[in-house]
């Protein structure tokens, strides 16, 4: 398949079985490759298998048919090399914020010193210096998920997978983090596969973006977003912007009509 391959879905599919042996196919088997560098949004209805897909993908569930490879390896567990944000809060509530970054860092038998120095790089890249002690329960909303997302960050994975990491927020703090997180893809580089509601957002931080169909999910279309880098909010307002956002608007809006 593709040479330069990050991420290889193939052919993965998922039914889940009630406890009465009632099924529910949540996804139709899936063909789809992410490359290198590659920022992809996922937009798609309400239950139609985007967050099954990521799960799968994070190894915290399997493919009823199929495979996922991560630079040619099979995928069949959780691991380091992915880094999972959630949209709910996903930290250690009885750790801090520096605690909390350095946590996978600590268990990969890290020097103390280097765990210092890499949490305080993250720190400071998602503007948090000065909460480095802080409980998550003391934080805002979106300074917990920039606590997440440096969480996720200082592990260095080999891709990034967020599942709806700003839905809880209120729209002017999900902005901030729109532009903190693709500030942070252009000058770090990742790999990152991006499960949206917000068309906006989807088109946004994006190169590609992957429309699902209505339950059972499957890949229903992907529009290439080629706006320049390093990209300021002002695009949202161009005319290419609306053009694409129209044609996402009626394609979801085709399959939310189908549920
Ligand atoms: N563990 C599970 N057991 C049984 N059914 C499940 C399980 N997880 C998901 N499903 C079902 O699979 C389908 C897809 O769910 P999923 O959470 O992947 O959708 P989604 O696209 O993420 O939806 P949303 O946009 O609302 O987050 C749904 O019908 C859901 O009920
Ligand atoms: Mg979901």
């Amino acid at each position: 398949m593709n040479a330069d391959s990050k991420l290889s879905i193939r052919g993965v599919s998922r039914t889940f079985e009630g406890t009465r042996g009632q099924k529910t196919q949540a996804l139709l088997p899936i063909d789809f490759e992410v490359r290198e560098n590659d920022f992809v949004t996922i937009l798609g209805p309400s239950g139609c298998g985007k967050s099954t897909l990521l799960r799968i993908v994070a190894g915290l569930d399997f493919p009823t048919q199929g495979k996922v490879l991560l630079d040619g390896q099979l995928v069949d567990g959780p691991g380091a090399d992915r880094g999972m944000v959630f949209q709910s809060y996903t930290l250690f509530p009885w750790l801090t914020v520096a605690q909390n970054i350095r946590f996978g860092l600590r268990e990969r038998g890290m020097p103390e010193a280097q765990q210092k120095e890499r949490s305080d790089y993250f720190i400071a890249k998602v503007g948090l210096r000065g909460f480095e002690h802080h409980f998550p329960k003391q934080l805002s909303g979106g300074m917990q998920q920039r606590t997440a997302i440096a969480r996720a960050l200082a592990n260095d994975p080999k891709i990034l997978l967020l599942d709806e990491p700003f839905g809880a927020l209120d729209n002017q703090t999900r902005v901030l983090m729109q532009e903190l997180l693709l500030g942070i893809w252009e000058s770090a580089q990742k790999t990152v596969l991006f499960v949206t509601h917000d068309i906006d957002e989807a088109i946004f931080m994006a190169n590609r973006v992957a429309v699902f169909s209505a339950r059972p999910g499957r890949i229903k279309s992907e529009i290439a977003v080629d706006f320049d880098h390093p990209r300021h909010y002002t695009i949202k307002t161009s005319p290419q912007f609306i053009d694409i956002k129209a044609r996402l608007t009626e394609e979801i809006r085709a399959e939310s009509m189908k549920v």
